[in-house]
């Protein structure tokens, strides 16, 4: 079976962060979305993956991916952004008639795809389709089931079908390359793969639904991405390697080498990059801080800090954060709030 992760969107949900860079190339837990999705795609045992992308993901995406190792890759153009089923037949030639798994990028699953592969392998269905229970379906490709079978599917549903949502995980055969051919757009103006699902159980195959098991996520927009990264946070192990001068660690933390803590205290669950120096500072649970960061007498938990921000004299806490690239936080007098801030690559704060 091979893997196709459609990744020629840009993310406009998640601006001002997608401003610079395509979501794909976002960090989250230390590692760029799309890593998350060929390692699980890696871990099913899929390791011959193409990538869908765009004129304004391509170049980013290639940087990111050449620390990669052990998947082939392929990168396929997607010129116009017409739909994720016009994505997917991007792939038509490439995928020579094999079996596909199709992975939205940017989805997490606690506990990966490999038993959907393994069912789909085992019962040859044309269609296997991982399905979510969700509060709110109208935001989903909805799927009604009876027993395994799906029997209609619908994307954005603007009345109540069901509450199982489509989760960005879908195994085909090669039938889906017939049922895309000729598709119409639908009311959004996309080619949608869920319409072309559609048309296979119309058309009597077999399309089959299963059940994620532990947690999913879909990181569309900014709270998601600070979910993800504690939800990933949480399987970290405690690892210090780095040079800890008069401070305290606690829980798990994990600190490289090139790492330096002084005089500050670290709570975890927390992921310190390479080159990172945390000075008369405080860092709490299920923060990711990035490369070659710095934050020095100041105060920060629950968030995500891209490589090289530099975080210096804010003595208000800051929670909930989401700091892009290279950002400069700077500070000011104490207030007695905290500061919620999501900022994209470069941007500067100051508070005096
Ligand atoms: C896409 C699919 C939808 C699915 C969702 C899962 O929607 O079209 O069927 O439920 O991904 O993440 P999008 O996020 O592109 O709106």
């Amino acid at each position: 079976m091979k893997g196709i992760i459609p990744a020629a969107g840009l993310g406009t949900r998640l601006r001002p962060l997608t401003f610079t860079r395509p979501k794909p190339v976002l960090r989250v837990a230390g590692k760029p979305i799309i890593i998350h999705a060929i390692e699980t795609l890696q871990a099913a045992g899929i390791d011959d993956i193409a990538i869908i992308v765009s004129d304004l993901t391509r170049t980013e995406i290639e940087y990111t991916l050449s620390a990669v190792s052990g998947v082939r890759i392929a990168l396929i153009d997607q010129h116009q952004q017409l739909g994720l089923g016009h994505a997917v037949a991007m792939a038509r030639e490439w995928a020579a008639g094999e079996d596909v798994c199709v992975y939205l990028g940017d989805n997490l699953f606690e506990f990966g795809i490999r038993s959907f592969a393994q069912q789909f392998e085992r019962e040859r269905p044309a269609a296997l389709i991982a399905l979510v229970e969700v509060a709110d379906p109208s935001a989903f490709g909805v799927a009604r089931l009876e027993g395994q079978r799906i029997v209609e599917l619908i994307e954005k549903p603007k009345t109540l079908v069901s509450n199982l949502a489509v989760a960005g995980a879908y195994f085909f055969s090669s039938r889906i390359f017939e049922a895309l051919d000729g598709l119409p757009p639908s009311a959004r103006g996309e080619y949608e793969i869920t319409d072309a699902i559609q048309r296979l159980i119309t058309e009597g195959d077999t399309v089959l639904g299963r059940r994620v098991q532990g947690w999913w996520k879909d990181t569309g927009k900014p709270v998601d991405l600070l979910d993800a990264n504690r939800l990933l946070l949480e399987r970290i192990e405690a690892h210090v390697e780095g040079e800890v001068i008069n401070s305290r660690i606690s829980g798990r933390v994990q600190v490289p080498a090139s790492t330096r803590i002084i005089n500050s205290k670290i709570v975890g669950p927390v992921l310190l990059g390479e080159d990172v120096i945390i000075e008369d500072a405080y860092v709490g649970p299920f923060t990711s801080i990035g490369q070659g960061s710095v934050i020095r007498n100041a105060e920060i938990e629950h968030s995500v800090i891209e490589s090289f921000v530099r975080i210096e004299n804010v003595e208000i806490r800051l929670q909930d954060c989401l700091i892009g690239l290279r950002a400069i936080v700077r500070g000011g007098r104490r207030i007695p709030r905290t500061l919620k801030l999501t900022l994209s690559d470069a941007s500067e704060v100051e508070l005096t």
